[in-house]
């Protein structure tokens, strides 16, 4: 074979795989093109859309995904309220699932059996968040793409107590009989749930390492409900009349509903207790600023509606994944914040 020959045989076969290259290259950025144009279809399945944290979260999370959408995304948000029902809470996935969803976003009824739910979304091969509720850790790991947006508990029951410790510490009279102990009483959320015990807990704690006494008259289970609580708090009442001096609720609908008790019964303000919440929903920010809830700690909605936006971009469009910071791989839990009077924190 002659070098001129060889070099036009080389030169050739040079052209063929740059060309063959390119092709590749072309596609493959034409494949990025399509995924990166995907729609995204969120299916949200809620618990119970009459509880007032979440009615206020799920606002939140209408608007983050907004955003998403005023950046040229194309978005859809599908929103179903399982009324309490983990059965129907099943159905309704089925269904989103059957509508189109790409991506699930899941509030369970009941936290202890997200298995079926778990068993939709992977059959269909679609990733799913679970907020708010948490399941345990080996349900979330059932599956590579299960993932959990929410809040620390413990956090919210140590800045809780830490309030009430430093409010009692700068005002003597809090200790009505003056025994030298603080009589409490607590209302807690549903029971099972990882918001409720916790943040009991670790209230309690934080106001024993700061150095309160202190003597626990009653609790009663309100499940979050500012109506349980009024009734619940009506029974403690009559049980202990002035004897209450500090109400530790796991949420500010149950601490809002101890004051309607007391409200319901006349009660002159000296002859009250102070109220300390959990949540900072509207209605509780603003007992805040009355005076009438002496603090809460701001579970942030706005915060984890944007991570569970952010989340769902990742995982539906492929983008900035990398920047998501998850603790144990999966998890993003978003802070509390206290808030009191004074603090400029609101
Ligand atoms: C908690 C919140 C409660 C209630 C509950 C529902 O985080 O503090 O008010 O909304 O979630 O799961
Ligand atoms: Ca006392």
């Amino acid at each position: 074979m002659s070098g001129k020959k060889y070099c036009l045989q080389a030169s050739y076969l040079l052209a063929v795989i740059i060309l063959a290259v390119c092709i590749q290259l072309l596609c493959a950025c034409g494949k990025e093109e399509t995924d990166r144009a995907e729609m995204i279809c969120v299916g949200v399945a809620v618990y119970n859309q009459s509880d007032t944290f979440l009615g206020e979260m799920v606002s939140c999370l209408k608007e983050s995904l907004h955003d998403y959408e005023e950046k040229g995304v194309e978005l859809t948000m599908v929103l179903r309220d399982a009324a309490g029902s983990q059965r129907k809470q099943d159905e309704q996935v089925k269904e989103l699932i059957d509508a189109g969803c790409n991506v699930l976003c899941v509030n369970l009824v009941d936290r202890s059996t997200p298995s079926d739910i778990i068993d939709l979304a992977r059959e269909n091969d679609i990733p799913l968040i679970f907020f708010n509720r948490e399941p345990v850790a080996e349900d979330i790991m059932q599956w590579d793409r299960i993932y959990y947006v929410g809040a620390p508990a413990e956090q919210s029951g140590i800045m809780q107590g830490e309030l009430a410790a430093a409010l009692i510490q700068s005002k003597p009279q809090i200790d009505r009989n003056k025994d030298g102990k603080i009589q409490y009483v607590v209302l807690e959320g549903e029971p099972g749930h990882q918001d409720a015990i916790i943040r009991t807990e670790n209230a309690v704690e934080a106001l024993r390492s700061s150095g309160i006494e202190l003597e626990k008259l009653s609790s009663g289970i309100a499940n979050w409900s500012r109506a349980q609580a009024e009734n619940r708090m009506l029974q403690m009442i009559s049980q202990h009349q002035h004897k209450i001096e500090l109400v530790l609720a796991n949420n500010d609908d149950m601490a809002l509903g101890a004051i309607d008790a007391y409200d319901k019964l006349n009660y002159t303000e000296t002859a009250l207790p102070v109220f300390f919440g959990i949540d900072g929903t509207d209605t509780g920010m603003e007992a805040v600023i009355e005076k009438k809830l002496s603090g809460t700690v701001y579970n942030d909605k706005e915060g984890q509606a944007e991570a569970i936006a952010r989340l769902i971009a990742a995982l539906v469009l492929g983008e900035r994944m990398e920047d998501i910071k998850f603790e144990n791989e999966r998890y993003i839990y978003v802070p509390y914040r206290k808030v009191e009077l004074g603090t400029g924190d609101f």
